[in-house]
């Protein structure tokens, strides 16, 4: 059987991690896959989830099935954290394993409504249009970021938007984008919102780094103005990096109806697509978050880390683009994006010759972790990119 089927390419921002792992030089630089750093290059438990996991490990006393849709107090609380209380929009929400499973899932449930197409604005995340041509779900891509230029082509957005009808969706990120870490204005998401509604897409709202751009309200301000404006919509959020549970695989999809009976129907849905793929979602980083958020002491704690994670990578960009500067016209804009990923001018062969001769890792496509950078090795990086960006 195995014989017939073609051997498939290994993901080429996992591998990454292998090939760091396995470099000897005691230099070496890691930009590569999307984790938060600190300034050891360490990926710490974060204290409001160790607190959080000793609470569990005292009070809880079963390790029974929790429910086909998750756990259904976190849904609640995340639901609250990223789409805010007073939306008083019909929803409905299912945990998934990881923001990767909410996108999955929200790609079936597309492709089974009949959804005609899914506009993609390029650079994305590699894995979205892997996703969603996995389940079959047509994409047409436009123009999102001009990466020479370091800055957002709204207007091919706007564009591909004119001709999309009902039954066409978008693909949004909904703070921190990765990889460019560009971001949209007010404005620009009140148009989005506009044409939204006007033309009733269904936007899929990638929810993956709050907290991490410009605050933990501030980073949904955009998706809320969508949801607020939008008939129906879908919310894929990760737990991954703003609770720092990266591999608990902790997330949710919510669907956004214009009816509770239609929420139900779309719960009703993807829970059977859950229940046919790997039956009900893992429990213990959606135990944490639910932890978390319902202590006010824990959650103060988590905001705090939270925040100290993103003074931390802003303080970062900002000696990054200053130390670029003198050879990098486009080097302010890196200060600007917000984030742990920018998107780098920088040929294949460029981004080989940095792994290779200088030990520094990043994805072919140029995209850097800024959270990857030392503070005190900004200058030996700035030195080998300068050459290569001016
Ligand atoms: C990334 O973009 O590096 C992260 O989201 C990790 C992943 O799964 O690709």
């Amino acid at each position: 059987m195995f014989e017939k089927l073609a051997s498939q390419p290994s993901d080429p921002l996992l591998a990454l991690i292998r090939l760091f792992k396995d470099d000897k030089r005691s230099d070496k630089i890691d930009l590569g896959v999307g984790v938060y750093r600190d300034e050891t290059g360490a990926t710490p438990v974060m204290r409001s989830v160790k607190a959080a996991e000793a609470l569990l490990l005292e009070t809880q006393d079963s390790k029974s099935y929790v429910a086909p849709e998750g756990d259904t107090e976190f849904l609640d609380l995340l639901w609250d954290l990223v789409c805010g209380k007073a939306t008083g929009k019909h929803h409905a929400g299912v945990q998934t394993p990881g923001g990767s499973g909410a996108l999955r899932l929200a790609s079936e449930l597309m492709s089974r409504s009949g959804t005609r197409r899914l506009h993609l604005g390029l650079p994305s995340w590699p894995n979205h249009s892997a996703i969603f041509t996995a389940t079959g779900l047509p994409i047409e891509t436009h123009e999102f970021f001009d990466v020479e230029q370091q800055e957002i082509r709204f207007s091919s957005v706007m564009k591909a938007l004119s001709s999309a009808q009902r039954g066409d969706a978008i693909l949004l990120h909904a703070s921190c984008h990765n990889p460019t870490g560009a971001t949209l204005t007010s404005t620009q998401w009140s148009e989005l919102a506009h044409v939204i509604a006007e033309r009733r897409l269904v936007p899929l709202i990638d929810s993956a780094y709050q907290g991490f751009g410009a605050g933990i309200d501030e980073d949904v301000k955009g998706l809320r103005q969508i949801i607020a404006a939008a008939p129906e919509a879908l919310i894929a959020v990760s737990c991954s990096k703003s609770f720092g549970l990266y591999r608990e695989r902790t997330g949710a999809i919510f669907a956004v109806a214009e009816t509770q009976s239609s929420a139900e129907i779309a719960r009703s849905n993807l829970v059977t697509l859950a229940r046919t793929s790997y039956s009900m979602p893992p429990d213990h980083g959606a135990a944490v978050v639910r932890t978390i958020l319902t202590f006010e002491k824990l959650r103060q704690e988590w905001t705090d880390e939270m925040n100290a994670m993103r003074y931390r990578l802003n303080d970062l960009r900002r000696q990054l683009a200053k130390a670029l500067s003198a050879g990098w016209q486009m080097a302010p804009q890196i200060a600007a994006q917000q984030g742990i990923f920018s998107l780098l001018p920088l040929s294949e062969a460029n981004v080989m010759t940095l792994r290779h001769e200088h030990g520094i890792y990043m994805p072919v496509s140029g995209r850097i972790n800024v959270a990857g950078l030392k503070a005190a090795e900004i200058n030996r990086v700035a030195d080998v990119l300068k050459p290569l960006l001016g």
